[in-house]
């Protein structure tokens, strides 16, 4: 059994090398990476599979049985780059293509879910046995925003009462190793999610714990959110994106707190605070 898993230089990425290396063989295990030159230390077989260069995908895939497709992270080019990886391993004759999906993809008003959609229906489309796994946000998404407030006494947003079912990076790809090395998967669609959907005001009782001082959630409106990101310097367009995710938080877009990874992978994911203070440890 061969599992190549493309995007592996990425944050999730290691960790589902990582993952896949304490169950199996390093031979059974390939990185495919657009820059092998970084994979140099993942310890197992390196192709290089660039979704921009479709003759690479074709040799990276040969002799697979198992594909995880890490989404790429080059927002708006996403449907050719993953149109590209799923020709290739249906081409490569993949047993089983496992793809990192979006929360509730085909039904949801989340800004970043089309492209996930759209790589569903081409995944559908292909014949190829797949599990799908919509993961939902990584805990570790909130770094910034915690840094920011603990450095300005306040946590700003816009979510209002939304809530994220956030779990860690290591939590998800543990996910995606039981989903590889497992059996009965095909044809599956997980909702992954951590086990507690927070508030923003929760998110500030554990940034408050991590610091040591009363931090709190000041929610502000659309317009108000945007300025004061692009007054701390980010891009209007960056700014605009944030927006518009806390606006998704609000419609309660990520708020499902599915249980699905926590009974994949055995255990409870790991807690907000937890989570983060380990993030904000490493940042
Ligand atoms: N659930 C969430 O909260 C969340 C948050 C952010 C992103 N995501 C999605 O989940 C994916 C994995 O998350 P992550 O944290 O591991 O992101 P990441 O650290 O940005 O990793 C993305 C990976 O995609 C690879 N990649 C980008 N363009 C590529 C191309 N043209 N050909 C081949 N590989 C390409 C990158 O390669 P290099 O190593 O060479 O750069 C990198 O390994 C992201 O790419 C994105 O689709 C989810």
């Amino acid at each position: 059994m061969t599992i190549v898993v493309t995007g592996a230089t990425g944050q999730l990425g290691r960790h589902v090398i990582a993952g896949l290396r304490e169950t199996l063989p390093a031979e059974q295990i390939v990185a495919a990476v657009r820059s092998p030159e970084k994979a140099t230390d993942l310890g197992v077989q390196v192709r290089e599979a660039d979704y921009d260069r479709p003759e690479t995908l074709a040799a990276a895939f040969a002799g697979a049985s198992k594909v995880l497709l890490i989404s790429g992270n080059e927002v708006g080019r996403r449907v050719p780059q993953h149109q590209a990886a799923v020709d290739a391993a249906t081409q490569a004759g993949v047993a089983h293509l496992v793809y990192t999906s979006a929360p509730h993809a085909d039904d949801t008003t989340l800004v970043l879910a089309p492209e996930h959609k759209a790589t569903e229906e081409i995944i559908r489309a292909s014949g190829v046995p797949f599990t799908i796994l919509r993961n939902n946000w990584y805990t570790e998404n909130y770094v910034p925003n915690a840094q920011q407030a603990i450095a300005s006494g306040v946590l700003i947003g816009s979510a209002g009462s939304g809530r994220v079912a956030s779990a860690t990076r290591a939590d998800f790809a543990a996910g995606a190793v039981a989903v590889l090395t497992g059996e009965g998967h095909e044809g599956k669609v997980y909702e992954l999610a951590g086990d507690v959907a927070w508030t923003f005001d929760d998110l500030a009782a554990e940034i408050s714990a991590i610091a040591g001082t009363e931090i709190r959630y000041r929610d502000l409106t659309a317009d108000e959110h945007r300025a004061a990101l692009v007054e701390a310097g980010l891009p209007a367009e960056t700014a605009g994106f944030v927006v518009a995710l806390d606006r998704n938080i609000a419609e309660g877009t990520l708020a499902d707190a599915t249980g699905e990874l926590a009974a994949l992978i055995g255990r409870p994911t790991t807690p907000l605070g937890e989570g983060l203070a380990a993030a904000l440890k490493e940042a």
